[in-house]
């Protein structure tokens, strides 16, 4: 872009959420170069209260399509749940934001992703998509570890990925699979991206995948009940708060109590073991490329850490890395001296630092008219290979990512 960009640029967020404000709108305050110029949310105290914990006095809409008809911004970034992400890009894209960041995923369809390249192609707009991930040094060592031909060409990703938020998934909306898309979808779209990426010269073609809910389920409660005393409906009025080790207490600073919650009935503290869900809470995805590689990914929601721990296996060697222990990649050659390869620090923030350079990277798009680190067809297939993982384990059979969309379109080469 280049052009008159030397301004501070105008944002607007749609879906003053967790994310929204919680991550973008606090990250935006803190910078000279960009400002936070509108909020849209659904919900007007929400709303009130995202605007206050920006200290901001900023035009507020509760519906985004009005926001973005009256305001002249520079880009839009999109934190609404998953279900409304491609309708919310498209609108903003129509509406001639020529810049959009939306959160991971792109969509809750392959097909919802091809629908969105297409407004972007007809709009010229650019899409980035929130895969923090790849904004971890260690997840870009590892690529270059990769690239530099140190383990030679790739045969097998693993991954196992362990979640303490990800029992809060089953407190909210992301444990429906029509909000969500199903947690395949939802959560494993950063796991499915970054194999993606590291395997660049491949395609993703197959996917298996088993998965179910084993824990944070009515018969699984790990304290007594009695009859006449039921759990939930939410912890806020749970009979048994102060004994279960599953509550949930955040209320994101005021975004998530009890007056949001009275003006649209969304709470964040719904009883994990009875609300109704149709995602899960363990699994595991197998993902067959095109290029002689295979993928596996497991993904736990129930453990009392957070971690991914990587195996990356090529014919001249493997690495091993760990989320949890950011500063080092162990690589052991197949003929020679293992090493330990130092990680550089990444800086401050959410998700070890990648959150605010995930942002950065997104206001530099805009300022140098260059790509973002993730693509509309980097968001496409890790949406492509959930929604394969989703009907594989549901459907109890392999799936071709083929059927779902053609990612070869060249709609998203915008
Ligand atoms: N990249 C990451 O690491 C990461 C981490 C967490 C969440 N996410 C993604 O961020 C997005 C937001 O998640 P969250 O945890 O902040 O959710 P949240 O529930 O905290 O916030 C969602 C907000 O959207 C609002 N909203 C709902 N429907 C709306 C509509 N139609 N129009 C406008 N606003 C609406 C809600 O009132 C709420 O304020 C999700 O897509 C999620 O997948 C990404």
């Amino acid at each position: 872009m280049g052009d008159g960009m030397d301004r501070v640029l105008d944002i607007g967020i749609i879906g003053t959420g967790a994310r929204g404000i919680g991550c973008f709108g606090t990250l935006i305050g803190r910078r000279t170069d960009a400002r936070v110029a509108a909020l849209a949310d659904t919900n007007p105290v929400r709303l009130a209260v995202a605007a206050g914990r920006l200290s901001l006095e900023v035009a507020r809409y509760t519906d985004a399509g009005e926001m973005l008809t009256r305001e002249r911004l520079d880009a839009v970034i999109v934190t609404t749940p998953d279900r409304f992400h491609a309708t919310d890009v498209i609108a903003a894209l129509r509406a001639g934001v020529s810049h959009v960041l939306v959160d991971k995923p792109l969509a809750t369809t392959a097909q919802d992703c091809l629908r969105v390249a297409q407004a972007a192609r007809e709009t010229g707009g650019h899409v980035a998509i929130g895969f923090n991930l790849r904004h971890l040094p260690l997840a870009r060592k590892i690529k270059e570890i990769i690239q530099d031909g140190l383990i030679g060409d790739l045969m097998l990703i693993q991954n196992q990925e362990f979640y303490d938020g990800g029992r809060t998934y089953m407190a909210r909306w992301n444990r429906r699979r029509e909000w969500s898309g199903g947690l395949w979808i939802h959560k494993g779209s950063h796991d499915f991206d970054i194999f993606n990426w590291w395997n660049s010269r491949g395609t993703p073609m197959r996917v298996g995948a088993f998965a179910g809910v084993n824990a944070l389920r009515p018969d699984e409660i790990p304290f007594a009940v009695t009859p006449d005393t039921p759990v939930g409906p939410y912890c806020g009025v749970c009979a048994y708060a102060d004994i279960c080790p599953d509550r949930v207490t955040d209320t994101g600073g005021g975004l998530f109590d009890d007056a949001a919650a009275q003006a649209d009935g969304y709470r964040k503290d719904l009883c994990v073991f009875l609300s109704d869900k149709d995602t899960h809470d363990n699994g595991i995805a197998l993902v067959e490329y095109d290029n002689n590689v295979r993928a596996s990914h497991s993904e736990c929601f129930i453990c009392n850490f957070d971690d991914r721990r990587y195996t990356i296996v090529g014919d001249r060697g493997l690495l091993m890395a760990s989320v949890a222990s950011p500063d080092r990649i162990e690589l052991r050659p197949r003929w020679g001296q293992d090493q330990i390869i130092a990680v550089p620090p990444a800086g401050e923030g959410m998700h070890g630092g990648a959150d605010p350079l995930l942002l950065e990277d997104f206001l530099s798009s805009i300022r140098g008219g260059t790509p973002p680190a993730s693509t509309l067809r980097d968001g496409a297939r890790a949406v492509a290979v959930g929604e394969a993982a989703e009907i594989s384990w549901r459907e109890h059979r392999l799936v071709n990512v083929g059927e779902l969309a053609d990612l070869s379109d060249p709609a998203l080469d915008v």
